[in-house]
């Protein structure tokens, strides 16, 4: 490839990068099956250590799951923050929200990441080296996703929840054993714009 052909995908990937944002609010146009999967297979084209590939997915678009989900969470979110103390109109406020964000959605997709095929090791550290593998592996190919999503007119968001709840998600979900849920991403057309600043590279950089 020439240098002027590096040159224009650089910029056209940094820019894809750049204009990425986190979309709350989508249209109700339905998201085809085959641009799920072609976001799927990029999500599965990231780097993963020792290429095991830890990262799973379960797809919900039908009304019924999404549903069950968000009003299975929006209960422990309740009993969660009352225990917590919090004001109760706080909390139906939370919980409508909670709810609202993840039914309004045409698409979510459940992040989870499985140990199965890492390595194992007697020892805590190195045990809780792999799973560590395992979540970047993951969250590396949950950006994948959210990239290819962005330049192809989506707009998606990483919810985090479901790593408060990973044996409930589990559970209203059926998913196998051996997932832990990382967190969700909510996916569709999207209803809005955003902008978010970041600090300027400098304050995060150490060159030496
Ligand atoms: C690990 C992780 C967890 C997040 N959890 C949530 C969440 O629970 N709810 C939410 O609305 N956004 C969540 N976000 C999105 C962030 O709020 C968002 O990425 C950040 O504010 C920067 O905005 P941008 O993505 O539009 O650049 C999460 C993002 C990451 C990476």
């Amino acid at each position: 490839m020439c240098d002027q052909m590096h040159q224009t995908n650089a910029t056209l990937l940094f820019n894809i990068i750049k204009n990425r944002r986190s979309i709350r609010r989508y249209n109700n146009k339905p998201v085809p099956q085959e641009l799920i999967l072609r976001l799927l297979e990029a999500a599965m084209w990231a780097p993963s250590a020792h290429n095991r590939q830890p990262w799973r997915f379960a797809v919900l678009t039908q009304t019924t799951d999404k549903d069950r989900l968000a009003q299975a969470m929006g209960a422990r979110l309740r009993v969660d923050r009352t225990a917590d103390g919090d004001d109760p109109d706080d909390i139906e406020r939370d919980v409508a929200r909670s709810y609202a964000r993840l039914t309004g959605a045409p698409v979510i997709i459940i992040i989870g990441t499985s140990l199965i095929d890492m390595d194992r090791y007697p020892d805590p550290q190195r045990s809780r080296n792999e799973w560590t593998m395992a979540t970047q592996s993951t969250a590396m190919a949950a950006q994948n996703l959210l990239l290819l999503a962005h330049a192809g007119g989506l707009g998606a968001c990483w919810v985090c929840a479901p790593l408060f709840v990973p044996e409930l998600v589990k559970e209203v979900l059926a998913l196998p054993d051996d997932w832990e849920p990382q967190g969700l991403i909510t996916l569709g057309y999207p209803a809005q714009e955003r902008t978010k600043p970041r600090e300027p590279v400098q304050s995060k950089v150490i060159f030496l």
